[in-house]
């Protein structure tokens, strides 16, 4: 059975080849027939937006859906409601984990939540208001509910003290922050953009950011991966607002005090958070790179989605059975405001094993291979 039940590290075995660079090949090699190589840790919970939302969306009054062709055109399975056309970012760092696929939230089940729960949702935000103009969404605070209740299944089914000690080893991937800005601060119906600058919307995000994961630590998360934000100025639906398609300096200037602020936190914790250790990735830096050097990665097509409608492809996003582009695998973007699954598994390959130069204080791999002190 189940040949080929994942595919992402296949792909970027083949665009490493390709860039012919060699540098940056991981080790263990891709998965073969299925099997999947040693679990490093027990589980791996996520909280985030549309990103890395696998179906939380699907079934609630939304506007923010992803689960109908042609998303998920290079999915085994078919659209999922991923926004992508294959893997998301965290299905390969859950891949490289040695873990399985990671259920949505609305669909885990029985031993289907064994290995972690995705909580992520289509237009949420740190801020319970940020994506209202989707209608349905899950903000953070209600993803930290929804684990909380995961968390009581759990004790009721296995015993409090063997939960506590899989979460306490078990890695937690936060990725919020892009719809407070998208969806809250620069949508015309919102006041946040006359009440805060750019360095008061970043201390309040992240004022409240430090709450909402410090309840995680008190629930028993020790193994934190904070995904910073990418340059959204950059994106195919902010460079369809320009008459010469340049990227937005503003609007990557904007989410500057942002990424910085949550380095500090995340220095705080790291100091002051007994046997918490959090690690950083800087999409940014990540994405800046990966502009640059398109070519050495083998992307010809940078500026504009692959399904879309308008300039750059970005002023309408990708609708119901649109034909998306032949050559998914050369786009940089798949559609107004999502990378490639290739570009997905660049960014979780690089976070899995990369230098400090993109995650830091250290990788996925030495922080899933931490020993930390328990009680
Ligand atoms: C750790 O917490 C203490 C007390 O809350 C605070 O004074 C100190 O500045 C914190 N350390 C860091 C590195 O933030
Ligand atoms: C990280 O790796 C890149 C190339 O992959 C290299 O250019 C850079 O100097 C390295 N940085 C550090 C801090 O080791």
């Amino acid at each position: 059975m189940a040949i080929f039940t994942r595919a992402c590290s296949l792909l970027v075995f083949a665009m490493v080849l390709r860039a012919g660079s060699g540098q940056n090949v991981d080790p263990i090699g891709p998965d073969d027939g299925g099997r999947r190589r040693r679990e490093m840790v027990p589980a791996m919970f996520i909280f985030g937006d549309s990103l890395i939302d696998n179906g939380n969306n699907n079934n609630l009054a939304s506007l923010a859906k992803a689960n109908y062709f042609p998303y998920g055109i290079d999915f085994n399975g078919g659209p999922t409601g991923r926004f992508s056309n294959g893997c998301t970012m965290v299905d390969e760092i859950a891949e490289l984990l040695g873990l399985p696929l990671i259920p949505p939230y609305s669909e885990a089940y029985g031993d289907a939540v064994l290995h972690g729960i995705n909580y992520a949702s289509a237009a949420a935000g740190i801020l319970d208001i940020t994506g209202r103009n989707f209608v349905g969404r899950i903000p953070f605070n209600q993803q930290i509910w929804n684990f909380q209740n995961t968390l009581d299944e759990m004790r009721d089914n296995v015993g409090a003290r063997d939960v506590g000690r899989a979460i306490g080893k078990s890695i937690f991937f936060v990725g919020m922050g892009s719809n407070d800005y998208l969806n809250n601060y620069l949508m015309f119906n919102y006041p946040t953009r006359l009440q805060y600058n750019a360095q008061q919307y970043a201390d309040l995000l992240v004022q409240q950011y430090t709450q909402q994961l410090k309840t995680l630590y008190n629930l028993g998360a020790r193994k934190f991966i904070l995904g910073g934000l990418g340059e959204m100025g950059c994106i195919p639906s902010i460079l369809a607002r320009s008459p010469a398609g340049l990227c937005s300096e503003e609007i990557n200037k904007l989410v500057l005090p942002f990424n910085e602020n949550i380095k500090s936190m995340m220095n705080k914790f790291n100091a002051n958070l007994t046997g918490a250790r959090f690690i950083y990735i800087d999409i940014a830096r990540m994405f800046r790179d990966i502009l640059a050097n398109s070519q050495a990665y083998g992307f010809s097509i940078v500026d504009r989605g692959c399904c879309g409608i308008g300039r750059n492809r970005g002023q309408v996003t990708c609708l119901p059975l649109e034909t998306p582009c032949l050559n998914r695998e050369q786009y940089i973007f798949w559609d107004a405001f999502h990378p490639t699954e290739a570009v997905n598994i660049l960014m979780g390959r690089k976070a899995f094993n990369g230098n400090t130069s993109i995650v830091y204080p250290m990788n996925i791999e030495q922080l899933a291979n931490l020993e930390l002190e328990f009680d």
